[in-house]
């Protein structure tokens, strides 16, 4: 599979079989967002694989969705606002960017592994910060959602509603 076919192929998987993801396929996955790039490289990610059934009814409790419940793995991509780059120009920060890189690493490694995946922002930040005990300056900005699709036919029948290029290029 190349990269095009890995980019169509990964969607968002909101079917899960609860089996668990094998430890050496977590360290990949972890392995592609540590390996993303970052403004100035400055890295500026903590990522939490919370996978025991404490730190999942945590993250359960911050996004209390159905389809979430028999997620085995979700990781949790926090930023560091005290080592993010800031545009000298305007003081832009770049966390959220090079967080969301990462993310996309990560979904895009967990697709090539045949595991369904999610990014998922809209959930309860001042909760996950409590029940992780993130610091003031951590912020955690995305979940994702990691395990086997119920059904393995997901990826191919999930379409893919985009844009025409015709209406995005300039
Ligand atoms: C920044 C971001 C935040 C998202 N947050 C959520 C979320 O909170 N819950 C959810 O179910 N999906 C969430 N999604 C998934 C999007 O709905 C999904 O990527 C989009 O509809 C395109 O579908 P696809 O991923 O299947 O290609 C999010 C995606 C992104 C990129």
């Amino acid at each position: 599979m190349n990269l095009l076919e890995l980019i169509r192929k990964r969607c968002s998987i909101r079917r899960y079989n609860p089996q668990t993801v094998e430890q050496e396929k977590i360290n990949y996955l972890l392995e592609a967002g540590r390996l993303s790039p970052s403004a100035c490289n400055n890295q500026p990610w903590y990522f939490i694989a919370a996978q025991s059934d404490g730190d999942r009814s945590k993250i359960l409790e911050a996004y209390p969705r159905e389809w979430a419940k028999p997620v085995p793995l979700f990781i949790l991509i926090c930023g560091d606002h005290s080592q993010s780059w800031k545009r000298p120009a305007d003081g832009k920060d770049h966390l959220d960017i090079d967080a969301g890189i990462a993310a996309a690493h990560i979904c895009l490694a967990a697709t090539e592994m045949e595991l369904g995946s999610c990014i998922i922002c809209h959930f309860d930040v001042p909760l996950v910060t409590q029940h992780f005990g993130l610091p003031p300056t951590i912020e955690p900005l995305i979940i994702i959602s990691v395990g086997y699709p119920d059904d393995p036919a997901l990826f191919d029948t999930t379409l893919k509603r985009r844009k025409d290029l015709k209406d995005i290029l300039r």
